[in-house]
């Protein structure tokens, strides 16, 4: 058999056990999928391109999936999925370890290709790489950093298309730092900085370049609690200002539930998406009346239990 034809069968295979799990967790979600089903995207602020519609603006992915071919046989990391993000939405993607979180991201951002469907970006549709208005922040931060040159450098890079194109000058970059809280280190090395504040430039770096479409994959996780809130405050404030489409995966269920207007639960091995629910919580957002409100529990009782359940 070739390798597509492996492929092929290991997705087919994956559809049949998607659409027993989607008759299982059918039960378990209809109370939820009315809430989704209601909008497919979610409320303000990231309602600000409303009109736009999500083939020529969002993230449109058809029949995507995505196999890994392996040593001891392929594996399925991502079963025929089909989702439209809206423009102005924020996604959080949630799941057990390995049901194909990251994969799924990397198929949205076009970091990888798909082996089979098709993904497009602000209508742009991927062929191969990712389109120049998306950026990225991964949750080793360092990555993407430039170590040998200075907070300010390692944003004005991110500046530099618009330097060229725009008449911004360097100094620009100087509102990035102020907006990550990093003006006063702009003349220190990443490695003078602590891990809060590496991953503060990252986001400052890629938000410099004004992308329209923000990646991140457990962007927080290895940040400590107090710096975490803060960076996800920052986050949200981020993308209010700059009207971003934001795709973010995570780990923590709190965090998906106060970030995002829309959680995608995806089932294990590779399975595909189990549940999608909107999340209609009031802005603006705060730590403690947010995370204490009925309603923030109820959707945090709901995702723990599905991403329970699929243990
Ligand atoms: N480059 C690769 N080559 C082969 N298999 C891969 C590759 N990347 C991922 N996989 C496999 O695909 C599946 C999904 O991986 P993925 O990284 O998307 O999971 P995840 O949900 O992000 O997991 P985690 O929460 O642990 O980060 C896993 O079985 C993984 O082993
Ligand atoms: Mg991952």
């Amino acid at each position: 058999m070739s390798g597509t034809t492996h492929a092929s069968a290991a997705i087919a295979a994956a559809g049949r056990l998607a659409a027993g799990l989607s008759a299982a967790a059918a039960g378990a979600s209809a109370a939820v999928s009315r809430h989704a089903s209601r909008h497919d995207r979610g409320a303000a602020p990231g309602d600000r391109d409303a009109g736009a519609s999500p083939a020529r603006a969002g993230i449109v992915v058809r029949d995507v999936a995505k196999v890994y071919p392996g040593r001891h046989g392929d594996v399925l990391a991502l079963a025929s999925t089909d989702v439209t993000v809206a423009p102005g939405q924020f996604v959080a993607i949630v799941g057990r370890s390995g049901c194909g979180k990251s994969t799924l991201l990397r198929l949205m951002a076009g970091l990888n290709a798909p082996s089979q469907g098709c993904v497009t970006v602000g209508g742009e549709v991927l062929r191969g790489r990712p389109p120049t208005f998306a950026r990225f922040v991964f949750q080793d931060f360092s990555e993407s950093l430039f170590q040998w040159q200075t907070v300010a450098r390692n944003v004005a890079f991110g500046l530099r298309h618009r330097l060229r194109h725009s008449g911004l000058t360097p100094a620009d970059a100087d509102h990035y730092l102020s907006q990550v809280g990093l003006a006063s280190v702009a003349n220190r090395y990443p490695h003078e900085l602590s891990g809060g504040m590496q991953q503060r430039l990252a986001i400052a770096r890629a938000l410099a370049s004004a992308p329209r479409f923000l990646f991140m994959d457990e962007p927080f996780s290895a940040i400590d609690a107090l710096s975490r809130a803060r960076l996800q405050d920052l986050t949200l404030q981020l993308w209010h200002e700059l009207s971003l489409t934001v795709v973010m995966v995570t780990h923590d269920i709190d965090e998906a539930v106060y970030l995002a207007n829309r959680v995608l639960v995806l089932a294990p091995d590779g399975a595909g998406i189990a549940h999608d629910l909107e999340i209609d919580l009031p802005w603006p957002r705060t730590q403690l009346g947010t995370k204490e409100s009925a309603a923030f529990l109820d959707y945090r009782r709901s995702l723990t239990k599905w991403v329970v359940e699929t243990e």
